[in-house]
């Protein structure tokens, strides 16, 4: 597999939406993953991918739902944080394998849990903050970069 690597600095959160916005325009992927310390900058990453995707939903967290869906454009987002997952099947009762199926995108925060199970491509995103206050370094590593 090529596995490809960028790294971007981030120095506010504005920058990570921006970030996100360029993502989502020049995304090819089905699968993202997004990784990193709670709080580091997932859901802010999220919401701008989704705007890049053209969509206008509202970007939450989907904590106590396990899924968002954004249904608001062309191409359909499936928002997945698998935080408080205790159980791969709580997932797969909510049709965890007919959304990897469907011709949405799927994003997933903290996806450590199916990671052995998902197929590339995918595009995999990690966000560090190396110096414990606003920068973040983003590191994306997929096979179409
Ligand atoms: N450079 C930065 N990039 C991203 N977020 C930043 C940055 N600097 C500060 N922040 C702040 O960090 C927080 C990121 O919150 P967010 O909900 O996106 O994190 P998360 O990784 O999704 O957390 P969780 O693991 O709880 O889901 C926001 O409050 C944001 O304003
Ligand atoms: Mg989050």
């Amino acid at each position: 597999m090529n596995n490809n690597f960028q790294t971007f600095y981030s120095e506010n959160a504005y920058a990570t939406y921006a970030l996100g916005i360029e993502i989502g325009r020049n995304l090819t992927d089905h699968i993202v993953l997004l990784k990193g310390d709670m709080g580091v900058g997932k859901t802010l990453l999220t919401k701008g991918i989704v705007k890049g995707l053209e969509l206008t939903d509202d970007v939450t967290s989907p904590t106590f739902a396990l899924v968002n869906v954004y249904d608001q454009g062309a191409k359909q987002v499936y928002h997945f944080d698998l935080y408080r997952l205790t159980d791969l099947d709580e997932l797969y009762e909510i049709g965890f394998d007919d959304y990897l199926k469907g011709d949405g995108i799927v994003i997933i925060e903290w996806p450590e849990p199916v990671e052995p199970y998902l197929e590339p491509p995918l595009l995999c995103i990690e966000i560090e903050n190396p110096d414990h206050q606003d920068t973040r370094r983003i590191t994306l590593k997929g096979m179409n970069l």
